[in-house]
């Protein structure tokens, strides 16, 4: 599967993902910037990326510590979401999401 990312240049980018992994890895491993200083443990919120609204609905909720974490981040939206704690699965192929800017 792949999933669909729009980076802070407003390029979208189609990455393959391999399931079991967090969308925070993939993203990581295609070489973009998008935190993970906590390797995904929910702790940095450095890994924050706005969910493209559609998939909301696909994506089980965010439990309280990472809502938590998302108070944190300097510029939330709407559909904001920690990508280390949204693990691809075949049903999130196509998933899209864009990379938000650290401050
Ligand atoms: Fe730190 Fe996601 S990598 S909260």
């Amino acid at each position: 599967g792949v999933i669909r990312i729009t980076d802070l240049d407003g390029k979208d980018h189609e990455l393959d993902a391999v399931e079991g992994w967090r969308i925070m890895e993939i993203i990581r491993e295609h070489g973009f910037e998008v935190g993970g200083l906590c390797g995904g443990a929910c702790a940095c919120a450095t890994c924050h990326v706005e969910v493209c609204a559609k998939w909301v609905p696909k994506l089980h909720p965010a439990r309280d510590e990472e809502e938590a974490m998302l108070d944190e981040v300097p510029i939330l939206t709407p559909t904001s979401r920690l990508s280390c704690q949204i693990i691809y699965t075949p049903d999130l192929d196509g998933l899209a999401v864009k990379l938000v800017p650290q401050a």
